[in-house]
């Protein structure tokens, strides 16, 4: 039997070695094909070395198909691993995907009711030209008490059991209290800005109370100024009724009776008709005492460097915490200020 010459055995280890490449499915796969096939100790090679032992025209025949075979087998094997490299990534992508747009959920929290209904109280008062004040909760005695008309042995300081932080000082001025009233922001408004003023003060006030459902020894206030030329107690009277009605609704009754504050005269304790539906269903009224009021007292206004012959005013000043009590119908003050985000929750 005739042997085949290299050019056959050539063609038949050319289709071997193609349809071996077909099979190759995976990175591993193909780099050991290029190995055993194409590389350089390869079957390719090992068929080019035979072309030493022929003749110069059998060399030239063989030599140009196995150069025509390499080629067809290197740009084969090109192809097939893109195809690899392709699959590969897409099956990756198929189990590794992510969605950078994804929304992950997360607790973003709520506004406390207090902040919501300080808010609203701020609103009605900067639609009416009022500033914003701030003061500060750690306060001089001259600021809380003596400027206020309140001087050292007045019964009116024993209303307000205070937490002194330091009270060693015969000067007022050196001795420092957690402020007992948002009124501080009167003195410290007055005596930076003089007058015409018209501000507001939402703030955190101390008092030394036993806690319980409507009292707590930290609670907030709104307090109110407004002085200038000429102003008189139906000013007031109209900005209460406003207030009120902004923030309740616009049948809200209010009534004005006399009170005793050291920092006004004359002094109002302002009232309004509270409506609610009692434990039996039943819609039932009744006046709750809702701010303290009245024209600054001249002594007030001298303490900040002004002239009471020229200037007047009006202040107020409420709870904001039993603001909020009632807008809410919540009847626990340790409500607000527990931390259970369920309850709070309710009112954003
Ligand atoms: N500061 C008073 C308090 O805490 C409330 C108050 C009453 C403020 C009358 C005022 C006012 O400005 O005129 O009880």
């Amino acid at each position: 039997m005739q042997m085949k010459t290299l050019r056959e055995r050539a063609q038949v280890y050319a289709e071997s070695a193609l349809s071996e490449l077909r099979e190759c499915s995976s990175t591993t796969q193909i780099e050991a094909f290029y190995a055993s096939h194409l590389g350089k100790k390869g079957q390719l090679k090992a068929l080019r070395n035979e072309l030493k032992t022929l003749t110069p025209d059998e060399k030239r025949d063989a030599g140009g198909a196995l150069s025509a075979m390499q080629k067809e087998l290197e740009s084969a094997f090109a192809a097939q691993q893109k195809e690899i490299k392709k699959a590969t990534l897409d099956a990756q992508l198929a189990t590794e995907w992510l969605d950078v747009t994804q929304q992950v959920p997360r607790n973003t929290g709520s506004i406390h009711p207090l902040n919501i209904v300080q808010k609203q109280v701020e609103d009605v008062f900067m639609q009416m030209g009022y500033t914003i004040a701030d003061g500060p909760e750690i306060e001089t005695e001259w600021h809380n008490f003596d400027a206020l008309n309140v001087p050292q042995h007045h019964p009116a300081r024993d209303m307000q059991d205070t937490f002194w932080v330091g009270r060693d000082s015969q000067n007022p001025l050196e001795n420092y209290v957690l402020r007992t009233q948002t009124s501080n922001a009167q003195i410290r408004m007055l005596k930076e800005h003089g007058a015409p003023m018209r501000m507001i003060c939402p703030g955190r006030v101390f008092r030394n109370e036993a806690t319980d459902a409507t009292h707590d020894s930290v609670f907030y206030q709104v307090e109110g100024l407004v002085v200038d030329r000429g102003i008189s107690l139906s000013h007031l009277k109209g900005t209460v009724e406003v207030m009120l009605r902004e923030l309740f609704n616009d049948d809200t009754k209010v009534r004005f009776r006399p009170g005793f504050f050291p920092f006004v005269e004359p002094g109002l304790e302002v009232d309004m008709w509270w409506e609610y539906t009692d434990k039996k269903g039943q819609k039932q009224g009744k006046w709750l005492e809702f701010m303290g009021a009245g024209m600054v007292h001249s002594h007030v206004l001298e303490s900040c460097g002004l002239d009471p012959n020229e200037v007047s005013g009006f202040a107020f000043g409420f709870g904001l915490t039993r603001l909020v009590m009632m807008r809410y119908g919540i009847e626990d003050i340790r409500h607000l200020f527990g931390t259970k985000p369920r309850f709070l929750q309710q009112f954003a």
